[in-house]
């Protein structure tokens, strides 16, 4: 008995909408329904491929909730003046060389936390002893034929920082180049294009401080042992 009147209305409600479709009731793109003045749904009511998008935030600090409950921002007085600004990027050689080591980079020189930041980042490629001969120089290229993967043949060994070369650049273009990983680095990057050197772009890897305490860290290297 109670299959039968399941039957009944199943058929029921199946042939109130194929008459609603027939009579050009129900529109089956958009899913509204009209009948008369009475019955309007604007909105489908059938929704065929969900209406809202669902918002999936995957970090929390985008989400709103997170942003409200944080502390308020505190904004500096009014007519304040930046006293430490932003960091100066600029791809022209002659004002780069114009560029000095801050001020409070050699006042607060240690030569300790310099020579950490160098040994943690740049001793793998140019060596403890600024040689250029790290590790890395040691690894055997792919080839098979006993020749290095970044040796001097492909054009990829790391430079002496304890060289003429070095010596002779300004304190600016030593900073530029631990920027942006290098000579052919920095050619990339003032052309927007991506570096081809091993050596990475040390903007997204250092501190402004750290590449300034760096270059002092070279000069006093070069001071010492040349
Ligand atoms: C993955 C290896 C690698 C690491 C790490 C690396 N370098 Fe280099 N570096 C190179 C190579 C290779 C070159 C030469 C690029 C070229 O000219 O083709 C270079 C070039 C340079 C130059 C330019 C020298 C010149 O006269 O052309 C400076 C300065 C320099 N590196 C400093 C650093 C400092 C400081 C660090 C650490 C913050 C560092 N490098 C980390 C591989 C590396």
């Amino acid at each position: 008995m109670k299959m039968v009147l399941n039957q009944i209305i199943f058929k029921t409600c199946l042939f109130v909408l194929f008459v609603f479709v027939f009579v050009g009731c129900y529109n089956t793109g958009t899913g509204e329904v009209t009948w008369g003045p009475a019955i309007n749904f604007k909105l489908p009511a059938f929704p065929e491929t969900g209406s809202h998008q669902v918002m999936v935030f995957s970090e929390m600090h985008y989400s709103p909730s997170y942003r409200s409950q944080e502390v308020p921002r505190i904004l500096p007085p009014k007519d304040s003046v930046p006293v430490t600004g932003a960091e100066l990027v600029s791809f022209e050689i002659e004002e780069i060389k114009e560029w000095k080591i801050p001020g409070n980079v050699k006042s607060d020189f240690d030569i300790d936390n310099a020579a950490k930041i160098y040994n943690y980042n740049c001793a793998v490629c140019h060596g403890t002893d600024l040689e250029g001969q790290g590790p890395i120089t040691s690894i055997l290229s792919g080839r098979n034929d006993g020749s290095l993967a970044y040796g001097p043949d492909d054009g990829a060994a790391p430079v002496n920082l304890n060289s003429e070369r070095v010596w002779e650049l300004s304190d600016g273009e030593i900073f530029a180049y631990i920027t942006w990983g290098g000579r052919p680095g920095y050619s990339s990057a003032k052309r927007g294009k991506d570096s081809p050197a091993i050596m990475p772009m040390f903007k997204y890897l250092l501190s402004e401080e750290d590449r300034w305490e760096l270059v002092e860290y070279l000069r006093v290297w070069h001071g010492e042992n040349r």
